[in-house]
């Protein structure tokens, strides 16, 4: 283990920023893509280019055990004595206005989320020329609520953004001739661009263990080394009793006034709306293509005041059938756990970064997946599902996996830079 000679360094100049800057855009962009629950993309990244803010990511990070390479020898802020590039800082945040908090189980999505979207940053980073140096995870202290913790947590100025609450904080490390082949950024681009969520149905076949196999290879970047098992859910009997419970469990979201009000708020009614406000899902991403007639029909169903009337009639239950006959037939079933059943902050981090790599590795192998988290969101459903198939830890996510056999629309996205501000 080796620790970098802490930088006495000024902020680098605008012009000093620009690669950086450049980079850090390019990034953003591609790590936009990243899936997230209800496409809520609750993610956010500071890059502190003030003195203040930045010493206090420096401070941070070297809280952080070292395992990197040693840091060159640091003068005038973003340049080395040599005139090469240093290091920049980024601080990966939670965006309040953006999470999800009907229901306790949302929290752990939310870090998945947000673990994901940090795995493409910094590989997109590090193909680039910035490697990723330390991280330094925020672990909410003991006896504190996190959003308190994170609230008032840390000093890193007035322009932090108050609903952001800091999730790690990133060194990066800039090297003028990435060690990577040329192209290696355009074929992340094209592979986040190919990933998506398919919720149609798949081939029956099996998918070939080799293939699995790969799927679960080990990690690289923050995903490395990750507490996480993967589990391919391939016997008939455990596909059936995964089915089984969908059909007893799956309505709990559309039975659960506050969880179905909000997860309603990111149904969009068509494409057209769907891409105006870059979040959510448009009826058809849920249904698959749909008449005026029907669209309008569903939307009126689906309604949380609607919803509240047919669940009387047992709609939800319907509607988990429904959801039962489609994960059934599906060739493979995947669960990924952490191993501790309390997670921490960096635990979960990691493993939503884990999931990132297992989903691109899964596209680039022509496969697609479809989450089916409503059996993890309660905790006696999740419970159920991780004793009767023998799951240990903590289960964070759970999804079909399979050759489709259609194509699925891309869901709409924000801007990546909009995701970014400089603090
Ligand atoms: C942690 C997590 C949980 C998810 N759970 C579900 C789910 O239960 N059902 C579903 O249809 N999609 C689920 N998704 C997929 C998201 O809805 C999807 O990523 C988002 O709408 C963006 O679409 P895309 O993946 O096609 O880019 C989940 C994604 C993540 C990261």
């Amino acid at each position: 283990m080796t620790s970098s000679p802490r930088s006495t360094a000024r902020p680098p100049s605008a012009q000093g920023r620009a690669p950086f800057e450049h980079a850090l855009r390019e990034a953003a962009e591609i790590a936009a893509l990243s899936p997230s629950s209800h496409n809520c993309q609750p993610w956010g990244v500071a890059w502190p280019t003030g003195r203040g803010a930045r010493r206090a990511a420096e401070r941070l990070v070297d809280r952080a055990p070292a395992d990197g390479p040693e840091a060159p020898e640091r003068t005038s802020g973003g340049r080395g004595a040599d005139g090469r590039a240093t290091d920049e800082y980024v601080i990966l945040a939670l965006d309040r206005e953006r999470e999800l908090t009907s229901l306790p189980a949302h929290a752990v999505e939310m870090l998945v989320s947000c673990g994901a979207y940090l795995q493409i940053l910094l590989r997109s980073l590090a193909l680039q020329g910035w490697s990723t140096d330390r991280i330094h995870f925020v672990e909410p202290r003991a006896g504190r609520q996190t959003r308190d913790t994170h609230g008032t947590w840390p000093p890193l100025g007035d322009t932090w953004p108050v609903s952001w609450s800091p999730l790690c904080v990133v060194r990066l490390r800039g090297t003028d001739e990435p060690d990577v082949p040329d192209g290696s950024l355009a074929e992340l681009r094209r592979t986040a661009l190919a990933r998506r969520t398919n919720r149609g149905p798949y081939r029956l076949e099996a998918v070939e263990p080799a293939v699995l196999d790969g799927l679960s290879a080990p990690s690289t970047g923050v995903a490395e080394g990750a507490d996480v098992t993967v589990r391919h859910l391939v016997a008939d009997s455990e596909r059936a009793a995964f089915a089984g419970l969908v059909a007893r469990h799956g309505g709990r979201d559309f039975s659960h006034r506050q969880a179905w009000r909000e997860t309603y708020s990111f149904v969009r009614r068509d494409a057209a709306e769907a891409a105006a406000r870059g979040d959510g899902f448009p009826l058809s991403q849920l249904f698959g293509p749909l008449s005026t007639p029907r669209r309008h029909a569903l939307s009126l169903a689906l309604a949380p005041t609607t919803m509240r009337v047919l669940r009387h009639a047992g709609y939800h239950r319907v509607l988990a059938r429904q959801l039962a006959r489609v994960v059934r037939p599906t060739p493979v079933v995947v669960a990924m756990g952490l191993a501790d059943a309390s997670p921490g902050v960096g635990a979960t981090l990691r493993g939503g970064a884990r999931l990132a790599e297992y989903w691109l590795r899964a596209t680039e192998a022509g496969l697609a997946l479809h989450p089916v988290s409503v059996v993890l969101q309660h905790d006696d459903v999740r419970k159920e599902l991780q004793d009767r198939l023998g799951l240990p830890g903590r289960t964070f996510f759970v999804s079909r996996l399979g050759r489709p056999l259609t194509d699925f629309p891309r869901a709409p996205r924000r801007l990546g830079v909009r995701a970014v501000r400089t603090i």
